[in-house]
């Protein structure tokens, strides 16, 4: 989100404008926490996790007194338009911001990636990244000791960066909350891989998938045998959504705060910028707000393929 936060304020500067940077996000709002943001403001913290300038989950915004309160602060400060960086929630809230007629630029931002209208958000690549690095280090443990884990990252109710961290890390199965499997269908496959002759087996469970890591130690608790393999677990958690972005990240994060900037520029308002097929593209809120966006289940059977 920070190369996000420097890529907005510099692309504004670089336009003569005059630009705000807004405290825990939507809380702020309300607030009235604002603070000025000059170029040197937004120096060095490309390559931090997180945002400089603060988040917060903020039911208030949801309610119209909480919004109105909003829309006072930012129309007694002079703001012309607002740059909302974040996921579903954030998204939904600018959507509500556009109706009421308040000049609005969202820029997808969320580790699940799971926004409508955008192929891959900020911060998801990152997330993927570390989720395969713990898988690869699993791994190590799973084959000495001839070990079954299972692996659950994050995602809320999306299974892209399990899908993706399963593929890249060769897991043996991938629960997804998109494609249902039960714990009798995943230890099963876990026990395939030990009559193979595999001397491990991983299974990445995204946090949304109905049978989740519980599920799958409920069932391994009471049939023991059925996997063939010793099993262990490990949530990673917040785990994932920490530390230094990478490459990938700095530069769509970059690309998409910049493109927001052309979009208000453009004289476009109420839109999010995303990119599609390598292409900028914007979509109007109003068709985001309510929509998600998959992970591609269709992929499940490559990596069941790649497994064999
Ligand atoms: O939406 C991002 C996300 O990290 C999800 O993957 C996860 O389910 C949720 O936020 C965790 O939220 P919190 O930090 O409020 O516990």
């Amino acid at each position: 989100m920070n190369a996000a936060v420097r890529a907005v304020t510099r692309g504004a500067l670089a336009r003569g404008w005059e630009v705000f940077g807004v405290r825990n996000g939507y809380a702020g709002l309300l607030g009235d926490l604002f603070e000025p943001l000059a170029a040197r403001n937004v120096g060095g913290i490309v390559q931090s996790g997180g945002t400089v300038l603060g988040s917060a989950r903020c039911p208030e915004f949801a309610e119209p007194a909480g919004r109105q309160q909003a829309l006072s602060n930012l129309r007694k400060r002079g703001i012309d338009a607002l740059v909302v960086i974040g996921g579903n929630g954030s998204q939904s809230g600018s959507a509500s911001l556009a109706r009421e007629g308040f000049g609005v630029v969202g820029v997808p931002s969320t580790i699940d990636n799971d926004l409508y209208g955008n192929d891959v958000s900020i911060g998801c690549d990152t997330a993927i990244n570390i989720t395969l690095e713990a898988i690869d280090r699993l791994r190590t443990t799973a084959s000495s000791h001839q070990r079954a884990f299972a692996v659950e990252t994050m995602g809320r109710d999306c299974g892209y960066i399990a899908l993706m961290a399963g593929i890249a890390g060769g897991a043996e199965v991938i629960a997804l909350p998109e494609s249902e499997i039960t714990p009798a269908q995943l230890a099963e496959r876990l026990r395939d891989a030990y009559r193979r002759g595999k001397t491990h087996a991983l299974a990445v469970i995204a946090e949304g998938a109905k049978c989740g890591v519980h599920e799958l130690m409920e069932y391994y608790s009471a049939n023991r045998a059925a996997i063939g393999y010793d099993l262990r677990v490990t949530r990673l958690g917040h785990v994932v959504r920490g530390g230094a972005p990478g490459a990938a990240d700095r530069v769509l994060a970059t690309r998409l705060g910049a493109a927001a900037i052309d979009a208000l520029a453009a004289g476009k308002r109420g839109v999010l910028v995303g990119i599609v097929k390598n292409d900028v593209v914007t979509t109007p809120l109003a068709e985001i707000a309510g929509r998600t966006r998959p992970a591609d289940a269709s992929l499940l059977e490559l990596a069941r393929v790649m497994a064999i």
